[in-house]
């Protein structure tokens, strides 16, 4: 059941090509794909086994093993196997991802002396997302989204509402009044096929997942392609692409929380942030962006050149009013300078070295710090998640751009195809001689 894909060898006689050839034999381990499991769930999963591929140091490899069983939930109501992929390079990054909701479970990057931590939040079994994702405890820290790909509309749309040529269309309302990040049951809990692949330089998983027409109250069948990719140069591409059968909107992200120090090492107050943003959109008491779009100069939102996150978190008032109140912390969308692909922000832990730039095709980030956790979940780590333990960076259009004219557009009509494209590059900044990214 699993088969080893080698990359061709390249006939160029420099050296680095020499290396490659002696080491980038990226060996594939893959269970029983996603696809074929739907059709024959429970025979696929018994014979599923944990695939050990043996490789020589330092090469590529993206090797699979079962993770468990997602609960019938909508919109399939049927019980599915999920995986989980571990994607490695031969310079000591891991990503281990898994096609349940695509979530990104962990990323083990190392620090400027070499010691490799686990730097994203998340849990140790399939169990722990699906409770999460699928029936958080009340009273607890709620739907955190956990690593996971986030669709059909990610962040928020006031009141569950939204128009097209006319036409209302009402929402499941999960968030108080409004639809946040899709609605119930939306991308991050879908068992997505999932096919690996390597190549020369990097080792990939496309994962595809179809979006019923009408599903969570959203027009159009939505056909949608996520590829993970890590490259040898220690940076994770998330390479998003989507149709539809009806005019629809449509925004994509990844909701990865990061801690720079390690998961469960502590709050990230102390890590420096920086954000290519002159301007923000701030909220009202829902979350909702006012319509405004406001410089950051001279307020807490200003992140233009590194500063410690817990810098002005707990700053209450003018002039930029109480929005940190209103989010508990930060939880705001940044107006993104430039166009293209460009660098959206860059993030570095000063004690371990390690530093995390974020490169997107989007026109917003939405920095969010962490604010509703409250100590009730327990990561890989064995330790728990208090507020401002990590933090997200959701490369993404703006909140509730369906409903503000003067927001870049989320529309996809049929015969377009919605692309978009984030890189998380992680290097480390060397002590004293300035930064490694
Ligand atoms: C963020 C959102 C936050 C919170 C979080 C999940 O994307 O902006 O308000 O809902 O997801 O707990």
């Amino acid at each position: 059941m699993h088969h080893a894909l080698h990359s061709p060898r390249r006939s160029a006689s420099v050296v680095l090509a020499l290396v490659l050839a002696a080491t980038v034999a990226a060996a594939l381990a893959v269970g029983a794909s996603a696809r074929a499991s739907r059709s024959n769930h429970r025979s696929k999963s018994r014979s599923h086994s944990v695939q050990k591929v043996v490789h020589g140091a330092g090469v590529l490899s993206i090797t699979s093993q079962p993770w468990g069983t997602v609960p019938a939930h909508p919109p399939l109501n049927q019980a599915l196997p999920a995986s989980l992929y571990t994607l490695s390079n031969a310079h000591q990054m891991t990503v281990k991802i898994t096609n349940y909701g695509g979530v990104v479970q962990s990323i083990w990057v190392p620090d400027r002396r070499g010691h490799v931590k686990d730097v994203a939040l998340g849990f140790p079994d399939l169990q722990g997302y699906v409770t999460d994702f699928t029936n958080p405890p009340a009273g607890g820290s709620g739907d955190t989204y956990f690593g996971a790909i986030i669709g059909r509309y990610a962040n928020r749309i006031a009141n569950g509402k939204f128009a097209l040529d006319g036409t209302v269309y009402t929402l499941p309302q999960n968030n108080g009044p409004n639809t946040l990040h899709g609605g119930p049951d939306a991308y991050n809990t879908q068992v997505w096929n999932a096919t690996p692949s390597a190549g020369p330089h990097s080792v990939s998983l496309k994962l595809t997942y179809t979006d019923p027409d009408g599903y969570n109250g959203f027009p159009g069948q939505v056909s949608n392609v996520v590829t993970y990719t890590l490259t040898q140069d220690n940076a994770l591409h998330i390479d998003y692409s989507a149709t539809t059968t009806k005019s629809t909107v449509i925004n994509l992200t990844n909701h990865t929380y990061f801690n720079l120090a390690g998961e469960g090492s502590g709050d990230v107050f102390g890590q420096l942030l920086q954000i290519n943003a002159d301007s923000f959109t701030p909220t009202n008491a829902n979350l909702i962006p006012t319509g405004q779009i406001v410089p950051v100069a001279g307020t807490p939102f200003d992140f233009r050149t590194l500063k410690p996150i817990g810098r002005d978190i707990h700053s209450a008032g003018a002039p930029e009013g109480n929005q940190l109140v209103l989010a508990h912390g930060f939880d705001h969308n940044w107006v993104l300078n430039g166009s293209g692909m460009k660098l959206a922000a860059v993030a570095e832990d000063p004690s371990s070295g390690r530093v995390l730039s974020t490169y997107t095709t989007e026109p917003g980030v939405q920095f969010y710090s962490g604010n509703f956790l409250v100590g009730d979940l327990v990561g890989p780590s064995g330790n728990t998640y208090r507020q401002s333990d990590g933090f997200t960076l959701e490369t993404q259009h703006y909140p509730d751009s369906p409903n503000e004219s003067t927001f870049p557009t989320t529309r996809l009509d049929p015969g377009q195809t919605f692309t978009s494209s984030t890189i998380y590059k992680f290097a480390t900044a060397g002590g004293g001689h300035g930064h490694g990214h």
